[in-house]
């Protein structure tokens, strides 16, 4: 890793230092905050709009705790792991950060790396522009073949979630982690008024959140992504999570894009898996 403030770019990114490091970036669109810590994104706002990446106040900044909100990194398994943390340990491991460059479009860069281990390389590149996008690279450098989860566990940031539609997953079959049944979606868009916790296989690579309330809607366009989870925990799972405030579910829902479930990555050795984001929003007419 360079020294940290050979990575510094006068006017559009500095470091904010301390016990849980993270970068601040700024480009002529908009800003963002990083931290090392899971090379989590917590903060992404276009000028004059409401933030698009919710965070909650009630999260921990505790070395080692996952960060509640932004854009966890799930790697290499979701959910739970008897003995293991939940979802993986990428999220709350430090990563480094090894790039950053000031494009000519005024677009900033930032290449992240995850601690290499004998099984694979893992990197994130964070691309801060009028949109938010991020690459997950897991390269083998294993000599059997890899099974994982891959997962941008993203927090939209939303006006009300009972004036919210998600659109696109119509007709497409989910697992429903609330009933353990599999279903598929009948409703043209998906309106939330209760505990959500669902994944979707098979899932389109575009999804939009219509978001009245802010005068947007905020899109998805993915690569690399077959399944898409949909959460919120409403109110009662809310008041069992410590690091989450009791009405927060009210302004906030997870739609995260990845390969999990029925639906992992299996890697042969050599090869290389790219999931990729890109967070957008457009104002409604
Ligand atoms: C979602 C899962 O991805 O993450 C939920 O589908 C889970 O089941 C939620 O509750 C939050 O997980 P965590 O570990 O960050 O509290």
């Amino acid at each position: 890793m360079s020294d940290l403030s050979d990575l510094e770019i006068p006017g559009h990114l500095c470091w904010v230092e301390g016990e849980m490091p993270k970068v601040r970036v700024q480009t002529r669109w908009s800003s963002a905050e990083i931290y090392l810590q899971g090379a989590q994104v917590t903060h992404f706002q276009k000028n004059a709009e409401p933030p698009l990446l919710f965070m909650s106040r009630a999260s921990q900044f505790t070395p080692g705790t996952p960060i509640r909100g932004g854009i966890p990194i799930i790697f290499p398994w979701f959910g739970a792991r008897e003995g293991f943390p939940a979802h993986g340990f990428a999220r709350s491991a430090r990563w480094s950060l090894e790039e950053t460059t000031l494009l000519a479009s005024g677009a900033v860069h930032l290449r992240f790396r995850l601690p290499p281990c004998e099984s694979w390389v893992v990197e994130l590149v964070v691309t801060v522009a009028a949109s938010l996008t991020l690459e997950l690279r897991v390269s083998s450098t294993a000599e059997q073949e890899l099974t994982f989860a891959t997962c941008l566990h993203t927090y939209f940031q939303i006006s009300a979630i009972d004036a919210i539609e998600v659109c696109g997953l119509s007709g497409v079959s989910y697992f429903d982690q609330l009933s353990h049944t599999t279903l598929t979606e009948s409703a043209d868009t998906l309106k939330i008024a209760a505990e959500i916790d669902r994944i979707y296989s098979d899932s389109p690579a575009a999804l939009e959140i219509v978001d009245p309330g802010y005068g947007r809607k905020l899109r998805l366009e993915t690569q690399g992504s077959n399944s898409t989870v949909v959460w919120n925990p409403w109110l009662e799972k809310s008041k069992q999570l410590k690091d989450f405030g009791d009405d927060e579910y009210l302004q906030m829902v997870c739609v995260e894009s990845g390969n999990l479930a029925t639906q992992q990555i299996i890697l042969p050795p050599g090869g290389c898996a790219v999931l990729r984001l890109e967070l957008s929003s457009v104002a409604l007419n």
